[in-house]
Formats: structure tokens, sequence, C-alpha cells
């Protein structure tokens, strides 16, 4: 498939880290050091689900392509506010779809591997058109007194429309179970047979595990990537990596072994906006006309538990 158009909403409310030290043992310093993080959109009165059709809209136009045209729709998302119906549903009949779509929940990771299902639905020969939309509201995950977390993220939405062509060039996906160093458990409704234990638990992290995984899985998917395509780092023109920390993307760079003018960043106004981090990026970057047709992308993420994956496409 080929990305013939790209959207994306973030919310306008704008917390900066000087916000956050008003009510958290914490300064801009230490954010900014650790995580290159100076200021994140936070959702205040705007609801998720309407950003990502207003994202969706964003992409449609930019593709120049009917709704009515879509084959298949992907949302990525972890959270929102409804748990039925899918978050995808919402989006079909807010943009005035009329084809089937699906929940993904891959965490952060969740554009890369919508991307491989979309690639595969049409290698198989049943989707020309797709609409990929990732919607993420992390910062309704986590502690707001728990300094080592929610200082990382921010929330917002993004979509890709894709459609029939041979840009993407490989696609690899990764697993590896390690439920204990990234979670969040919720109660569900009481019912009279449960006599097991629950809790209600936000965001959990063990931060220092999860760098050391991102960037082991990043510099391996890119690579396998590249491999794939007959290509080198060098070959790439742009790396977009997931915008969790700016000292991951440093050390996949190092990685890389590749100059930093390729690897765009929106970090530090943005956090960590989860499976939207990615399509972010690349509206930011199509919309500042940053890419030449042509060129080669290379795209990483990594979430709970654990997930990761890497894509190279030419745009
Ligand atoms: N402000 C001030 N101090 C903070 C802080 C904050 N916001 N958050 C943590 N600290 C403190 C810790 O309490 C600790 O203090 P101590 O030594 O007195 O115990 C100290 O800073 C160092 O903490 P540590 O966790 O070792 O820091 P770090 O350099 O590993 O940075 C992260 C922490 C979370 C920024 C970093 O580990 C990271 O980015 N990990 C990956 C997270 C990620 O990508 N998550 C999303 C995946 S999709």
């Amino acid at each position: 498939m080929k990305i013939s158009g790209t959207g994306s909403v973030l919310p306008k409310k704008v917390v900066t880290n000087e916000m956050l030290s008003r009510f958290l043992d914490t300064s801009d310093e230490w954010i900014t050091t650790r995580t290159g993080v100076r200021t994140r959109h936070v959702i205040s009165d705007e609801k998720l689900d309407e950003m990502a059709v207003e994202a969706a809209q964003k992409a449609l136009d930019d593709a120049g392509m009917n709704p009515e045209d879509l084959d298949f729709i992907i949302c990525s998302n972890v959270v929102n506010e409804y748990v039925t119906p899918q978050l995808s549903c919402i989006i079909q009949g807010g943009i005035g779809a009329a084809c089937p779509c699906i929940d993904i929940n891959c965490a952060c990771a969740g554009f890369i591997y919508a991307l491989e299902i979309a690639e595969s639905f049409y290698k198989a020969g049943k989707v020309k058109n797709v609409l990929v939309v990732c919607a993420e509201e992390p910062t309704r995950m986590t502690d707001w007194t728990d300094r080592r977390t929610c200082v990382l993220f921010g929330d917002g939405a993004a979509a890709v429309v894709l459609t029939p062509g041979d840009n993407i060039r490989s696609i690899k996906l990764s697993a590896s179970s390690s439920t204990d160093k990234l979670w969040q458990y919720r109660i569900l409704q009481p019912t009279p047979y449960i006599t097991k234990e629950e809790q209600d638990v936000p965001l959990q992290m063990k931060g220092q595990d999860v760098f050391k995984f991102a960037v082991k899985a990043a510099g391996r998917d890119i690579s396998r990537t590249l491999k794939d395509a007959g290509i080198s780092p060098d070959d790439v023109d742009h790396y977009l990596l997931h915008q969790a920390n700016i000292r991951i993307v440093n050390a996949i760079r190092d990685y890389m072994e590749q100059p930093e003018s390729k690897f765009h960043s929106n970090i530090e106004d943005h956090g960590n906006s989860s499976s939207s981090s990615c399509p972010i990026l690349l509206d930011e970057c199509n919309r500042k006309g940053l890419f030449k047709k042509g060129d080669m992308v290379a795209m990483s993420a990594f979430g709970a538990g654990f997930v990761s994956g890497a894509v190279l496409f030419e745009w």
C-alpha cells in the first residue's frame, strides 16, 4: 500500500513542566534532561472519539478521498470513554463511511501493527483503501501524583489513508510477554459471584526496564526491515521513532550510526502520546513538506506487552 493522506488533532490544553512542578516534587530541569519533554497537550473538555473523527477527516481531505470509498477502518486505542462500541465504529459513523472496522490495542506500537494488518488485507485482495486512526489519552491512565509516570505523557489523535501501491517495503512486528514492566488494572462491574480480589491500579512502569527493551527492540526491528528490503541505514532519508524519551531516540540513533538531521522529533512539545505518537509526527513532517517523493522513511515503536515493530516505506 502507500500512505496517501495524513491528519492529526491535539487537545488545546498545553501543560508545561513548570505547571507540573507546582503540584509534583519535580522540576523543568529534571523532566527536560531525563526525557526531552517540555510541554504536552492534555485532554480537558475534548472527547477522544471526536478528536479521532476530526483526525480521520483531515487524513481523508489530504488524500482527496471520499469516506464511502474506504474498505476498512482500523483504530488503535488503549483507553477511551467507551467500553463498547469500539472507537472505529464511532469513527465510521462520524466520517460517513460504510465499511467494516476493527479496534486493536497494541499499546504504543499500535500504528505499526495497524499498518501490517492493512497491508496483509490488501495483499490478500480483500481491501483497496484503508483508514488507520490512532487515538489515545494516556493522561487518563496515569496517577497524577506519581512524578515517575504522569510527566511523560500527552494525548492526541492521528490518521492515515492507505491506498493501492507498493510503497510499504517491509514491516516487522514482535512481542515478548513481560507484563510486570508496564501495566494497569481496572475494576470491572461487580457481580454476585465474584470472589477474587481485584484492584484499581493506575499505570505502573519500571522505567529503566522499558528503556532497555525499547532501545534493543527498535534497533533490531529497524535492522530487520532494512535487511528485508535489501538496503542499509544510510539509504534511509528519515527516521521517525516513537516519541517516548529523547534519550531513547538518541540511543537508537547511535545504534544506527546515522546523523541527527535524519531523526525528526516532536517530543519536546508533545510527550508520549502512545500509538498516536508516530502518526502525529508523520503528519507534522508531511505538512511541513519535509518529505520528497521517493524518500525512504523508517518508523519504529514499542509499548506495553512488550510489543514492538518497525516499518519501512517510500514516500
Ligand atoms: N522528577 C524528579 N525526579 C524524578 C522524577 C520526576 N518527574 N521521576 C523520577 N524521579 C526520580 C526517581 O524517584 C529517582 O529518585 P531516587 O534515586 O531518589 O529513587 C531518580 O529520579 C532516578 O529515577 P530513574 O527511574 O532511575 O530515572 P531514569 O533516568 O531511568 O528516568 C524515565 C526515568 C522514566 C524517564 C526513564 O527510565 C524512561 O524514559 N524509561 C522509559 C519509559 C517509557 O518509554 N515509557 C513508555 C513506553 S511506551
